[in-house]
């Protein structure tokens, strides 16, 4: 099954990506992982990707399709795939369709700008394997250590009060048509992000399954 993740940033979209994963043994392909890993390597993309994620903006279209376009031919997604984060507007989605890349459904995880504001300000990173935390939703064993590798826990610098408020911006701009891009072409399931993630993934099931 190929499948999208739609939603505002910090909707709980990599959360939820990361579950349907493993439940359905299918690769979770995120491009804000995929570009954070060619910054931290200090490759020519992630040097040019820099300016743009640290401000909260979008990186250039040409980047991120070039991105999935490679990822997409590896053998691994050959069974589906769960794209997180892309694609995130029109254009990259047209890219998609003329990439001849079939999309089975499209679920977006739908959460108020307030609620958003107050999950990003709590949420934290290991440096070393990128798994993510929450000071109150999803903490770790010990504070500030991953229950994964041992690594230090950070906060994402683009999780900055203000830069959240330029991605919910941007992501109301050019993100958000998606839903009418694909509610047209009749692949949309709205899941409504709760408090908890275990509800919000008794949810994201619900909308594989219908
Ligand atoms: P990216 O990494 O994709 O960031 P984002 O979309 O802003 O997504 P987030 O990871 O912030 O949010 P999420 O919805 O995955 O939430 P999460 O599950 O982590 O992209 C970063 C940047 O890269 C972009 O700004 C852009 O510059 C660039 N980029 C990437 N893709 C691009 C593209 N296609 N085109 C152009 N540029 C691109 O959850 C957030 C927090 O909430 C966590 O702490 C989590 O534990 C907690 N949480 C999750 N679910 C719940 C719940 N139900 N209740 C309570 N807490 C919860």
């Amino acid at each position: 099954m190929n499948v999208i993740f739609l939603g505002a940033p910090g909707a709980g979209k990599g959360t939820q990506a990361e579950i349907v994963s493993e439940k359905f043994n299918i690769p979770t392909i995120s491009t804000g992982n995929i570009i954070r890993a060619a910054l931290k390597d200090g490759t020519p993309m992630g040097l040019k990707a820099k300016s743009y994620i640290d401000a909260g903006k979008l990186v250039p279209d040409d980047v991120v399709i070039g991105i999935i376009r490679d990822r997409l031919a590896a053998d691994d997604c050959k069974n589906g795939f769960i794209l997180d984060g892309f694609p995130r507007t029109i254009p990259q989605a047209e890219a998609l369709d003329a990439m001849g890349v079939g999309i089975d459904r499209v679920i977006d995880i739908e959460v108020s700008d307030e609620a958003i504001a107050k999950r990003m300000s709590g949420r934290r990173v290991c440096k070393a394997c990128g798994s993510s935390y929450h000071l109150e939703y999803k903490k770790p064993k010990t504070a500030g250590v991953c229950d994964a590798c041992g690594g230090e826990l950070v906060q994402r610098k683009d999780d900055a009060p203000e830069t959240v408020l330029e991605r919910l911006k941007v992501y109301h701009a050019e993100t958000e048509p998606l839903k009418a891009f694909y509610e047209k072409k009749g692949k949309l399931f709205i899941v409504e992000g709760q408090e908890d993630v275990a509800d919000t993934t008794a949810l994201t099931l619900k909308a594989m399954e219908d």
